[in-house]
């Protein structure tokens, strides 16, 4: 019989710790709907975000905004949007889309 040692994993290399930067911020409140990446349709509605240019992204958040876009579950996204500035809008973009 013999004992087993307990293997201690390394961790440091998994942390990959995101910078907790503005964008990551922004993001968190949207990934519950569209993926961690944007990677998911949100709600099984929305297109997947990530693979939107980075045009059509601030073009369809600006438009939620303002009541020029959306399809039928757009009141879910203007709540989303209200408050978000341009600026805002660019950082996410830069986050999600690459
Ligand atoms: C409660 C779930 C939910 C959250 C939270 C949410 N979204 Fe959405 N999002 C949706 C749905 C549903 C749609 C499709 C709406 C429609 O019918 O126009 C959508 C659409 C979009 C679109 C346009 C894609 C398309 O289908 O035309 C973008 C861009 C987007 N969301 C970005 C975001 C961002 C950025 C956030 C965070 C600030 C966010 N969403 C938060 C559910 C959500």
């Amino acid at each position: 019989m013999r004992s087993l040692a307990t293997l201690t994993l390394a961790t440091l290399g998994l942390c990959a710790a995101l910078s907790a930067n503005d964008s990551a911020a922004l993001y968190k409140k949207c990934a519950a709907c569209h993926g961690a990446a944007g990677e998911k349709s949100a709600l099984g509605k929305s297109k997947i975000i990530k693979d939107l240019s980075k045009e059509e992204f601030v073009a369809a958040m600006k438009g939620y905004q303002d009541g020029s876009y959306g399809g039928a579950s757009k009141a879910l996204m203007v709540g989303q949007v209200k408050n978000l500035t341009p600026e805002q809008m660019d950082a996410i973009a830069a986050f999600i889309i690459k």
